[in-house]
């Protein structure tokens, strides 16, 4: 693969709202965000990845963009923008923004032309239909918030137009040059302002079908999902390729698709060298045990299933791009919550399930508060849920006559708040997030879990993924982390990850191994002599775990319980 400046980065998300409120309004801002940017380069972060942050009606948190030139008065100003982008880059670091153009707000100016006039050139933004005579539906395909993907057009009952998404989040037609042009246009806008690149928000929904058909009904109200139709479409790759060799390629601008890498792979066409993207998430886990039914019958993912699924994608990937490795993001749950037994959640387990992903092949992506290892937020009721897409699962879970208490308990398992409540700064109150009240209230685990307390203790979650970072970017192993091969090693053995870097250059090898479950074990080690580079171990801050020290001198290594451990290996 082609060497590129993004390859060896640390990347940081950043869900602006919740991360740092600079004047007391109870909603982070841009100025909030530069106040923490010494704090996210001694993290070791390179790349900041703001989600939406454009003007918004916030239907969908900011995924509704109403102005895609400017930024919403609540994050702040185009100057506040310009500062910090110049703040990043004196520090030699680099921002991401969110391209949000599947879709754009029905409060877009876009849109409100299209609604005065549906014949002229605006209604051509979109996918306006005529309802059929007979009063039904152009198609049964089910909205990702749940009803129909159809909506009347304000103002002219016989009109409909397409929504994948929210209601007020109106689909763009991308078969209108037009439309093409005008976003082509305001990506280079926001590149030549000196942006760094973006994150392709839902792209693989930017095509649709030639022909809007009926799908067999998967769930009980007769419709059924978005992307089985949406996968239909077949001209997502000129899309792609006229929008990064007109924006992104002339600016060496980095980019991640938002998109699932399917099952017969096309890795190479989507992230090789001359790919759509310079990187995809791996979404793997992110869909493991998903119910086409609903959340209410979807199966929990173990920690060995996380294992398997980015063992899957490293596979499927090998050196033919770098995927971007994730535990969570602003969409999913915390991924110690989701994938470490509730019985076994320490800082020490934490640091285990950290230290598995962040030296796989691939850009290691940090979701704000990960690194302090925040956990899911316990809810009593619905109504304290504020995340359209739960709102819209525990309806669905009613529907099929989940008990309420359960269809709850649901929610509060995948509500996407899980990982938008404020990040906790330290044990005041509102966790130093604000002086007002929150938008969303803090979950009150913050008195335990906070940076400041964190920034105190050698041993936490925090200075863990310090260590990590640093370790990634020594001189000695950047190399091998970065472009090393990956090998799975003892795979077949259960509550246990590890692989193996190589260096194919020079011959470095780095064993990493993680023990996921609360008794030690023995493990033989791939080479005569070995060296211990980090381990999460001491640090049992809940005092709970019996552990050894490593034996140094013979090929048997033994791990404490949920010990993890980066290891260099000598033949
Ligand atoms: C993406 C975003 C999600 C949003 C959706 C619609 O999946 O990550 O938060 O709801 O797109 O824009
Ligand atoms: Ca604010």
């Amino acid at each position: 693969m082609k060497r590129k400046w993004w390859q060896n980065k640390v990347f940081y998300q950043i869900w602006p709202k919740s991360f740092s409120d600079s004047n007391g309004d109870g909603i982070g801002d841009l100025r909030g965000v530069i106040e923490k940017l010494d704090y996210l380069k001694n993290l070791g972060v390179d790349v900041v990845w703001l989600s939406p942050i454009y003007p918004s009606p916030l239907a969908d948190q900011g995924y509704d963009i109403s102005d895609y030139y400017n930024i919403d008065e609540r994050f702040g100003t185009l100057a506040d923008f310009d500062e910090l982008l110049k703040e990043l880059h004196r520090r030699e670091m680099y921002l991401l923004m969110d391209l949000v153009v599947n879709h754009c707000s029905d409060e877009h100016e876009w849109f409100k032309k299209a609604v005065d006039d549906p014949d002229g050139p605006y209604g051509k933004y979109f996918y306006i239909v005529d309802r059929p005579k007979d009063g039904s539906l152009p198609t049964n395909w089910r909205s990702s918030f749940g009803g129909p993907v159809w909506e009347p057009l304000p103002g002219h009952p016989d009109k409909l137009y397409l929504h994948l998404y929210h209601k007020k989040q109106v689909d763009l037609n991308w078969k209108n040059p037009l439309v093409r042009e005008e976003i082509i246009r305001m990506v280079n806008w926001w590149l030549d302002r000196g942006l760094d690149g973006f994150r392709l928000d839902a792209i693989a929904c930017i095509a649709k079908p030639d022909e809007f058909k009926k799908y067999p009904a998967d769930q009980t109200d007769g419709l059924c999902s978005f992307r089985r139709p949406i996968s239909e479409s077949k001209d997502l790759g000129n899309y792609l390729k006229e929008l990064r060799d007109r924006t992104f390629r002339p600016h060496d601008a980095f980019t991640v698709g938002e998109l699932h890498l399917a099952d017969d792979g096309g890795v190479a066409k989507l992230i090789g060298d001359d790919g759509y993207f310079c990187s995809m998430f791996d979404f793997e886990a992110t869909w493991f045990g998903f119910s086409p039914l609903g959340w209410y019958d979807n199966q929990p993912c173990a920690v060995d299933d996380y294992r398997d699924c980015c063992f899957k994608t490293q596979k499927q990937t090998g050196t033919m791009g770098f995927m971007s490795n994730i535990i969570e993001n602003h969409d999913q749950p915390r991924g110690v919550s989701r994938f470490i037994p509730a019985s076994e959640l320490s800082d020490i387990s934490k640091k285990a399930l950290a230290m598995f992903y962040f030296f796989l092949r691939g850009l290691p992506f940090i979701y704000q508060g990960q690194e302090i290892g925040m956990e899911n937020v316990k809810v009593k009721d619905i109504s304290e849920i504020d995340d359209i897409l739960a709102r819209s699962q525990f309806q669905t879970a009613l529907a099929a006559g989940i008990p309420k208490e359960k269809a709850l308990e649901v929610c509060e398992t995948y509500s996407r708040d899980n990982t938008r409540t404020p990040m906790q700064w330290n044990d005041g109150d509102n966790a130093g997030f604000t002086d007002g009240t929150p938008w969303l209230p803090v979950n009150p685990n913050y008195q335990t879990i906070n940076v400041q307390q964190q920034e105190q203790d050698q041993n936490s979650v925090l200075n863990f993924y310090r260590e990590m970072t640093r370790l990634r970017k020594q001189s000695k192993y950047e190399d091998t982390f970065v472009y090393g091969t990956l090998h799975p090693y003892l795979k077949e053995e259960k509550h246990f990850a590890a692989y193996l870097r190589v260096n194919d250059e020079n011959g470095q090898r780095i064993l990493i191994a993680v023990n996921m479950q609360c008794e030690s074990r023995r493990i033989s080690v791939p080479g005569k002599k070995w060296r211990e580079l980090l381990t999460n171990f001491p640090g049992d801050t809940l005092g709970r775990y019996d552990w050894k020290n490593v034996e140094e001198g013979d090929n048997l290594l033994t791990l404490g319980p949920w010990q993890a451990m980066a290891v260099e290996l000598w033949p």
